[in-house]
């Protein structure tokens, strides 16, 4: 049964979470550490306070704001109690049995970290690291953040994902440089980031997951909690429909889905444009005039907004995604009331630099991997990538540096956020295909033309939407970083029922470091 609660908009100030500062810095980077810690926190004036968890005991976590090339070294340290207080469900992968502590592993997402910093979901780790996972490998993790761009870090922990981050485990990673700062965009106060999640509550204040949407299956022992959950309120920066007063001029808000499932439209409702300057992956070649913008789970808008000329306005950011309830069609609203301090000199500028797409005939190979959707052993539905759980033997193995294309053959009926580690991709095409005549021949009939990535996608992404019914083809060069790390859809809820695979970028071949392996090995 759903949560009861209903709450006034536009009531609470919007928060700005702090900047963490680094414990030292030193020639190697700059050293933090974080710890993961259960509080209460007042998400609406008239909701009574929460319990949380949160990195450094607060929701969201606090941002990391750091200089490309320089080093973050980070001690996530997880203190938090020993009873999960969401509803764990036993029957999925990794959470079977009972879990005695509460597993944590931090995943700094769209950054390029070696696979030991990663944050692989069987590297979890307990309350002060009295139990490790089967892969974990260390306790300090180090970023060496190679590109500019808005990440974000949060829970990855195997089977219990969608239950870590909807308690409160997410915050803002940003990674500047000195081209970027050189471009006069809107920065400090006029430079906001926003982390937008949806979540419900009890009336006592408490969260609300659901524990059994499926109670009406009598074949499950358990409750089951796997179907993507779209809660009924909308929270940004951690308060439900906040507000924010702003002078009329620009601002650059860096815009993040964080929602453990639910898809957002947004839209202004003065019917002014996004200006948006960046993807996932940082900026695009040029601004490109967005009147709506959507972002599956996970991925990002770098956006510039101007409210010159809105003075004593106050204009409500939307989603208009189709079938929002009511409620979630807003998200927040920005009060147009400072008077502007001094001028605006910032600027949206015409070109913001190069970016080198990758071209098909640089792909030696072209996978073609499909989005399924079967039933599990409770007649739960269950989406696979390429058909394969977890466990099954690892089926991408890359040598680093190749250039490959995936084509996203997605037979259900969901719209899946597809997320790769370490991997930078570029859409080339979405294509609607005959999903009947695929699942009983095998082979591909499309029924309508090729579409090329949509204006706000033509850059870099580390997530990418494959709709239903479509091929979705995206091309990348595999690497920088070499190991094992995973690929899945950002919906948790799919994610933590076996949409997520491992894969692999292997050394070359012919690297200095395997020939010498090969001369000295009988
Ligand atoms: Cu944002 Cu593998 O995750
Ligand atoms: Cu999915």
């Amino acid at each position: 049964m759903a949560a009861k609660v209903k709450l006034q908009k536009f009531v609470d100030k919007l928060p700005i979470p702090k900047t963490i500062s680094p414990v030292k810095r030193d020639k190697k980077g700059s050293y933090y550490e974080v710890t993961m810690r259960e509080f209460t926190q007042k998400l609406h004036r008239d909701l009574p306070p929460t319990r949380l968890w949160g990195y450094d005991g607060m929701y969201p976590g606090p941002t990391f704001d750091v200089m490309k090339g320089e080093t973050t070294f980070v001690k996530w340290m997880n203190d938090l109690p020993t009873k999960h207080f969401l509803p764990i469900d036993t029957t999925i992968h990794g959470a079977e049995g009972t879990l005695p502590e509460v597993r944590t592993v931090v995943h700094v997402h769209g950054g390029k970290q070696p696979a030991h910093s990663d944050g692989y979901p069987e590297a979890w780790f307990t309350r002060n690291f009295e139990q490790t996972g089967p892969l974990f490998e260390r306790e300090i993790y180090e970023y060496p953040n190679l590109e500019a761009t808005a990440l974000w870090y949060h829970d990855h922990t195997m089977g219990i994902t969608r239950l870590n981050m909807y308690a409160g485990l997410a915050g803002f990673f940003i990674i500047r440089d000195k081209y970027e700062q050189s471009l006069n965009l809107p920065t400090g106060i006029y430079e906001i980031p926003l982390l937008i999640q949806d979540r419900s509550f009890n009336p006592d204040g408490s969260l609300y997951y659901p524990s059994s949407p499926d109670e009406k299956n009598p074949r499950l022992p358990y409750p089951s909690i796997v179907t993507p959950f779209d809660a009924d309120m909308i929270l940004v920066n951690g308060k439900v429909w906040p507000y924010v007063e702003v002078e009329p001029r620009k601002y650059r808000f860096r815009i993040l889905n964080a929602s453990n499932s639910r898809a957002i439209t947004f839209k202004l409702d003065s019917g002014q444009p996004f200006y948006q300057i960046g993807t996932d992956r940082g900026l695009m070649e040029k601004p490109v005039k967005m009147n709506e913008i959507l972002l599956l789970t996970t991925e990002r808008a770098d956006v510039i907004v101007d409210f010159s000329g809105s003075f004593g306005k106050s204009i409500v950011l939307k989603n208009v995604f189709k079938g929002a309830s009511p409620e979630t069609t807003n998200v927040m609203q920005f009060r147009v009331t400072v008077p502007l301090k001094g001028k605006d000199t910032s600027s949206i500028p015409d070109y913001l630099g190069k970016i080198n797409f990758l071209s098909r005939n640089m792909a030696s190979r072209t996978r073609d991997l499909t989005l399924v959707k079967v039933a599990d052993e409770y007649g739960r539905s269950l989406n696979l990538l390429d058909g394969k759980m977890w466990i099954d033997r690892i089926s991408e193995k890359i040598e680093v540096g190749t250039v490959e294309i995936w084509r996203l053959i997605n037979t259900s009926t969901d719209d899946h956020p597809i997320h790769l580690h370490i991997v930078d991709m570029q859409i080339l095409e979405r294509q609607p295909f005959d999903v009947a005549h695929f699942q009983t021949t095998g082979k591909l009939k499309f029924t309508g033309h090729a579409a090329p990535p949509d204006p706000n996608e033509r850059g870099f992404k580390d997530t990418i939407r494959a709709p239903a019914g479509y091929v979705t083809s995206f091309i990348a060069s595999f690497g920088p970083l070499t190991g094992r790390f995973v690929w899945h859809c950002h919906m948790l809820e799919h994610e933590d029922h076996e949409m997520m695979r491992p894969f692999e970028i292997l050394q070359k071949k012919n690297s200095l470091k395997n020939r010498l392996i090969r001369m000295i090995s009988p």
